[in-house]
């Protein structure tokens, strides 16, 4: 890529469905001027119970989908099942390109906690990850973690379907032991699939208004931007205050009309989400 501009090329996001477009409203945020290509991998979800032979096949034939249709100068893995499972491939077989994972906010967690009880709802891909191992071994001399995986979730907010929501937040929590600032209390819960965030309205009238709930989105859009900013890749501020936003591209693999209408509901984007056989 010498010598070639890419501060015009787009940012490819992915997840397995939904769940990204919470890390996308973190990075339209905070890299407004960068045009993002989405893809859900709805035809080949949920990711959280598979088997990692099918998420790094998954990663690495969007990888190549991305970087060779929609011309990407970046990748972000907006699913921590992914992350955990495939990133280290994607690296190794894309070294021309920045590949930005998503892991459970574990360290932010800690920084916050002063009971020293955190929460972590995940997927079981992710909480049996060697990542997620490695990264709670790391850090369990300063707090316990109370690891609860919630098989179904991700599905049942891929189907926007309210009462298994409810009812799955509700059993989580309750095995995961009592919220809020006491000592001995959980106060605070780590979000650690990127589809939560669309439940946290549901948590939070189940945990209280004391605990912290921590999603990943923030942190990954602003080291999107550090290594962006290191390769000189930013795109530029447009000239005219004026000017519209760039163009927001969104594609599945599996049926469009949820995606559709969750990137409506969540984020108020109004578009039109391409149907993609990856
Ligand atoms: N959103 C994904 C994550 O962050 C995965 C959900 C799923 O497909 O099970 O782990």
């Amino acid at each position: 890529m010498n010598g070639v501009n890419r501060n015009v090329d787009a940012i490819g996001v992915f997840d397995s469905g939904v769940g990204g477009l919470s890390v996308l409203r973190a990075l339209l945020t905070e890299l407004p001027h960068e045009r993002f290509v989405y893809l859900a991998d709805q035809g080949h979800a949920p990711y959280g119970e598979r088997e990692d032979s099918h998420i790094i096949q998954r990663a690495s034939a969007i990888t190549r989908y991305l970087t060779a249709q929609h011309r990407v100068k970046a990748m972000v893995v907006a699913c921590n099942t992914a992350t955990a499972a495939a990133i280290h491939l994607m690296r190794e077989a894309h070294p021309e390109i920045p590949i930005v994972g998503i892991e459970p906010a574990l360290k932010p967690a800690v920084a916050l906690s002063t009971t020293h009880r955190i929460g972590v709802m995940a997927t079981r891909g992710t909480l049996q990850s060697e990542k997620f191992r490695s990264l709670l071994e790391g850090l369990s001399a300063q707090a316990v973690f109370v690891l609860q995986p919630c098989d179904g979730l991700a599905d049942a907010i891929e189907r926007d379907d309210a009462i298994q929501i409810g009812a799955i937040c509700a059993q989580s929590t309750s095995v995961m032991g009592t919220f809020d600032s006491q000592p001995d209390q959980i106060d605070t819960l780590v979000l650690g699939c990127t589809h939560y965030p669309f439940a946290s309205d549901i948590l939070r009238s189940l945990v209280g208004d004391a605990v912290h709930l921590l999603e990943g989105g923030a942190p990954v859009a602003r080291q999107t931007r550090r290594v962006l900013e290191q390769r000189g890749w930013l795109a530029p501020a447009p000239v005219a205050h004026t000017a519209p936003p760039p163009p927001l591209v969104i594609g599945s693999t599996g049926r469009t009309d949820a995606l559709q209408s969750a990137a409506k509901r969540w984020l108020g984007l109004d578009c039109t989400v391409a149907s993609w056989d990856v």
